[in-house]
């Protein structure tokens, strides 16, 4: 099969693909014939071996494991004989390890779930990381209850789109911070209220939050910390690319320094854990249609590198897709 492979850090351009064996079914889990896959900046942090902090897990000098890619989507082709639910043939989405390629092989207990029938496979692709990233900041670590307000500061993205209209399925009042050119598409998905990061300063108005959830981490503490609450919640999802050796944990350490003693209850860092609970969760509410995934561009495999370069600049409208 072909598939994208890496073996040294840096840019884009570092990507190639080659034909190699496509992966054995596993006992416990399926073999999925991939269609569609969707970047997150996760792929682009490991495609760069950056932040440094991290290469001990993925390798000092060069990558450990040449496979990239999570999120993927796509149809049954091998099942293992410890498998229950899954069949060949089935329509699924989910994340695993090396999704940039033609097939993927998942354990069945892990995040592999039926993809609902009224999306395609592109809109499901884009769900796995980012949605889940998303329903556990807000749901699990922020606690999120009908009727709180809550800010959503980069909440155009990937994660944001779907931390939106997960947060308005909770009965949340729901403000979204963005620049000008998502100002409507972050309306069109539920958003009560709209703020234009280029036009207002979303920390000087008069509004108070019960909970942040700080996708973007574009702004200081003593900045957050005027629209919050006494006892509101804040949980800080990423934060601006910051310097080689941190990256975007820049952010949470300045947030950490600068709040030794507050009211507020904080969440300085998580990452979101992919799992088949939350999985069917996100199921549901797609088939609700209480979630839709946002996709900005459509790129195929071969063009992998371009899809990457795309989203670290940082500005993606949604989600990224790749189709295979
Ligand atoms: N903790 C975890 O487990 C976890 C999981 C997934 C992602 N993340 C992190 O979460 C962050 C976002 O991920 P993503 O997939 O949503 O990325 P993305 O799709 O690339 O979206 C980035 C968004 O940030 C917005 N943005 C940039 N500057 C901003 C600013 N100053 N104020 C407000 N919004 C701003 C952009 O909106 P505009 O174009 O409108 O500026 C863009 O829509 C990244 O740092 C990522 O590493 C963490």
């Amino acid at each position: 099969m072909r598939a994208a492979r890496y073996h040294h850090y840096g840019g884009p351009e570092v990507v190639h693909f080659e034909e190699v064996d496509k992966p054995a079914v596993p006992d416990d889990g399926v073999l999925v014939r991939v269609r569609a896959s969707s970047i997150n900046p996760a792929d682009w942090h490991t495609m760069n071996g950056t932040p440094l902090l991290a290469r001990p897990t993925w390798g000092m000098r060069a990558p450990k494991d040449p496979r990239l890619g999570i999120d993927f989507a796509g149809t049954v082709e091998g099942v293992g004989p410890s498998v229950k639910q899954l069949r060949v043939g089935d329509e699924v989405f989910g994340g695993g390890s090396g999704a940039y390629a033609e097939y993927v092989a998942v354990p069945e207990s892990k995040s592999v779930v039926l993809k609902p029938a009224n999306v395609s496979f592109e809109e499901a692709a884009a769900v796995p990381v980012a949605a889940v990233t998303a329903l556990q900041g807000l749901r699990d670590h922020g606690h999120v209850t009908a009727g709180q307000k809550v800010l959503i500061n980069g909440a155009s993205g990937g994660v944001g789109t779907y931390a939106v209209q997960i947060a308005k399925s909770f009965g949340a009042q729901v403000t979204g911070v963005c620049s000008t050119q998502n100002v409507e598409m972050v309306r069109s998905i539920g958003a009560d209220r709209v703020v234009d990061y280029k036009k207002d300063d979303f920390t000087t108005g008069s509004e108070r939050y019960d909970l942040l959830l700080d996708i973007a981490g574009s702004r200081s503490w003593s900045d957050m910390r005027r629209v919050l609450k006494p006892d509101a919640t804040y949980v800080i999802v990423g934060g601006q690319k910051g310097g080689p050796l941190l990256g975007p944990l820049t952010h949470t350490i300045g947030v950490r320094m600068a709040t030794m003693r507050v009211s507020q209850r904080l969440v300085l860092f998580f990452i979101a854990k992919l799992n088949r609970e939350d999985m069917l969760v996100l199921k549901e509410l797609l088939e609700s249609g209480k979630v839709k995934s946002v996709i900005d561009r459509r790129y195929k495999l071969d063009e992998i590198s371009d899809a990457l370069g795309y989203v670290l600049d940082g500005h993606a409208r949604g989600k990224v897709v790749v189709t295979v």
